[in-house]
């Protein structure tokens, strides 16, 4: 019978038995701290990305452009801490900063502390904002539902606009129109536990698309409380908004008296020394920061016009007051110092890190490329700039199963047009044994990833190629 069911696995089924047995040779110490884990842990973890099948492995250190696993093998990571670590993994600059701070006795004490002034000043200067304010939070999830409530609190509406493949943490607010099903797309459920009536004030707009929006705008305007969107959509498939895009979510947004909300969790002071809404000339109403921001702690910042933050304080001009009120840990007095540290950094060396990470993206995105090509196997990056953003460090590799570009999330992830499993299964597994770790057939370049980093990794991409192409055709 198990000869029968071998006899009709298809060639996805087997290239994976051949990669899991592979990773599995050399991954044996963290299966079995995996094994541990599983016994007291639901799915044997706390993160459902950093939990992939058949287990993930355990790092132990990490440095640079690489993570070192229980087995002893060196990974080159292009995870880098959820496209947090610009810099790379553990960066000296902060390491040692913070080292020194932790010996003068720097654990949360639950006091205000100024650092958090020095670096709300600095956002503000580098958005070339002068009335907005700024409070801080701990994640982005959190400041993506504050600012929904402070949107809601400020119109008095009750419907949010989202995009389809727009993610912005696990809100109940936002959880709508992540993940790509079939027969739904992204129109469809996809968390349990979440208010019915919450799902359904909650409204979905294709991304780059003007006429939907207009359209959804001009049928429900008067009651839309904010529009939230990436300006560079991150794991919805690593594509920039176009100008013109955005220039009319801005036009549309003020005349229906809608919350423009800028989620730059992940393209904050990834492109450009601040946010990339600066490069579009466009000024959103809220805008929300978090990985890059707290220099590899949890900091996240809702930054927006002082009329609507107010909200979180006296609730004037509200049907009451916003309880953007903060947590055990927000504004930690250490995490704002590290968060400092990385963006001064990242303002006084911009000349140097931003051209370099553009080059290291064009570079990898086009080796990839290039890698598939040679093997005849059908392949493409996202994640590149457009006219707007000059450069990017973002890749993301997919499989088109048609002849037709894959041009918008609801082409990424639609498994009729480009086979999804191999990008977010496969390929991971076909890397991990060459000693390469992506998420999402790709990730964020770092800025400690040197050439001889790429190179090694067009070559481990390459022998996903070769495999492939031997397992599929
Ligand atoms: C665009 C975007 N917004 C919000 C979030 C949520 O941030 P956090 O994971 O810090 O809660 C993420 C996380 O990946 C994100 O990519």
């Amino acid at each position: 019978m198990k000869g029968t069911v071998r006899g009709h696995m298809n060639g996805m089924d087997r290239l994976r038995d051949h990669l899991v047995r592979e990773y599995v040779k050399k991954t044996k110490k963290s299966r079995a701290v995996f094994r541990r884990a599983e016994k007291v842990m639901i799915a044997g973890g706390s993160h459902t990305i950093r939990l992939w099948r058949p287990y993930p492995f355990f790092a132990t250190r990490a440095e640079g452009p690489a993570v070192r696993d229980a087995d002893g093998n060196w990974y080159t990571d292009y995870w880098q801490g959820h496209y947090a670590n610009v810099l790379g993994h553990n960066p000296r600059l902060i390491r040692r900063e913070i080292a020194a701070s932790l010996e003068r006795g720097a654990l949360h004490t639950g006091f205000e502390a100024s650092h958090q002034i020095d670096l709300a000043e600095l956002i503000l200067r580098r958005l070339g904002y002068q009335n907005e304010r700024v409070r801080f939070t701990t994640s982005g999830t959190l400041a993506t539902m504050y600012s929904v409530m402070l949107a809601e609190g400020f119109t008095g509406r009750d419907l949010v606009l989202k995009i389809g493949g727009g993610w912005h943490g696990a809100s109940p607010y936002l959880l709508k129109g992540v993940k790509f099903q079939p027969g739904t797309g992204f129109e469809g459920d996809e968390s349990a536990g979440v208010l019915e009536d919450i799902l359904r004030r909650t409204l979905i707009t294709r991304f780059n698309d003007g006429a939907d929006l207009e359209r959804i705008l001009k049928e429900k305007g008067d009651r839309i409380a904010c529009f939230i969107l990436e300006p560079f959509l991150g794991v919805g498939g690593f594509l920039p908004a176009s100008r013109e895009y955005l220039a009319l979510a801005r036009e549309l947004t003020a005349r229906y008296g809608v919350v423009l909300i800028f989620d730059e969790v992940v393209s904050g002071f990834r492109f450009i020394p601040s946010g990339v809404q600066v490069l579009y000339g466009v000024r959103p109403d809220i805008t929300v920061f978090g990985k890059i921001i707290g220099g590899g702690h949890a900091v996240a910042a809702v930054v927006g016009r002082r009329d609507i933050m107010e909200g979180c304080e006296s609730g004037k001009g509200f049907r009451g007051r916003v309880r953007f009120d903060g947590g055990t840990f927000s504004a930690h007095s250490e995490y704002m110092r590290a968060g400092l540290i990385m963006l001064k950094h990242l303002i006084r060396h911009a000349d140097t890190i931003y051209p370099r990470l553009a080059r290291s993206g064009d570079k990898l995105r086009a080796g990839v490329e290039r890698a598939f090509a040679a093997e005849g196997v059908p392949a493409m990056c996202t994640g590149a700039g457009n006219d707007v953003i000059p450069g990017s460090s973002m890749i993301m590799a997919h499989f088109p199963t048609g002849g037709t570009l894959l041009r918008s999330p609801e082409d990424l992830n639609d498994e009729r047009r480009s086979n999804v499993r191999l990008r977010e299964d496969l390929l991971k597994l076909a890397l991990l044994v060459h000693d390469v770790n992506v998420v999402h057939g790709g990730g964020a370049i770092s800025v400690a990833h040197v050439t001889a980093d790429l190179d090694r990794t067009i070559e481990a991409y390459g022998q996903a190629a070769r495999l492939f192409k031997k397992f599929l055709n």
